[in-house]
């Protein structure tokens, strides 16, 4: 969370899409490349960025199954994200030691996740369940907790996220538009990271 300040989150619909994505996007300074299980591509995804592109810490996201922990450890992912918190789910992360990011949207959740070990966690989704503000009011109670907000975040609203004592990082999805990776627009995408990596 504190290599850059933008983790791209990725849906990879074409296998021969991931090498040059990640390379188009560590070439803009963003080297933390998150590969949602969306896709049937998704872990041979992060199998070809994890050899291809040492330099990137390649992770997956989207795990909603306790299985999928070792899968994509499998894979080569380095850490892992979800879009909720369950015991489940941090139980097979620390079974597979793998660095886990869950995500959570109230108070009650953040206990939860802290509960069971975690201070660092997603906020998600960030704009929809009351962005900025509600982070902030988050730093409060949880002072020792740091979040990665994501959802519904780009270039004008993340300053106002990164802004923030408790954010370390924001995800998103801007990084990587879908018409830009479908047309091969590889210049496109290290542009918008270039940029993402100068907004902290
Ligand atoms: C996620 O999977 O974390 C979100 O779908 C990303 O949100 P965004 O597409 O609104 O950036």
């Amino acid at each position: 969370m504190q290599v850059a300040p933008v983790i791209p989150v990725l849906v990879i619909e074409k296998p021969e899409d991931a090498v040059p994505l990640a390379t188009a996007l560590v070439e803009g300074g963003l080297r933390v490349l998150e590969i949602t299980l969306r896709s049937d591509a998704a872990l041979s995804a992060i199998e070809s960025m994890a050899k291809a592109l040492p330099d990137a810490i390649v992770g997956a996201g989207t795990v909603n199954h306790p299985e999928q922990m070792q899968q994509v450890k499998n894979a080569g992912a380095q850490f892992v994200v979800s879009p909720g918190f369950t015991k489940s789910l941090g139980q097979a992360a620390t079974e597979c030691s793998m660095p886990y990011l869950p995500g959570v949207m109230t108070p009650a959740e953040i206990l939860d996740a802290n509960q069971s070990g975690l201070d660092a966690l997603k906020f998600f989704p960030a704009s929809q369940a009351g962005g900025p503000a509600f982070i902030k009011a988050l730093a409060g109670p949880f002072q020792n907790i740091v979040f990665c907000p994501t959802g519904g975040i780009n270039a004008d609203s993340a300053p106002d996220y990164l802004g923030l004592a408790n954010v370390l990082c924001v995800g998103g999805s801007w990084i990587a538009p879908k018409d830009a990776v479908k047309a091969g627009n590889w210049q496109q995408i290290t542009t918008l990271a270039t940029t993402a990596c100068g907004l902290r």
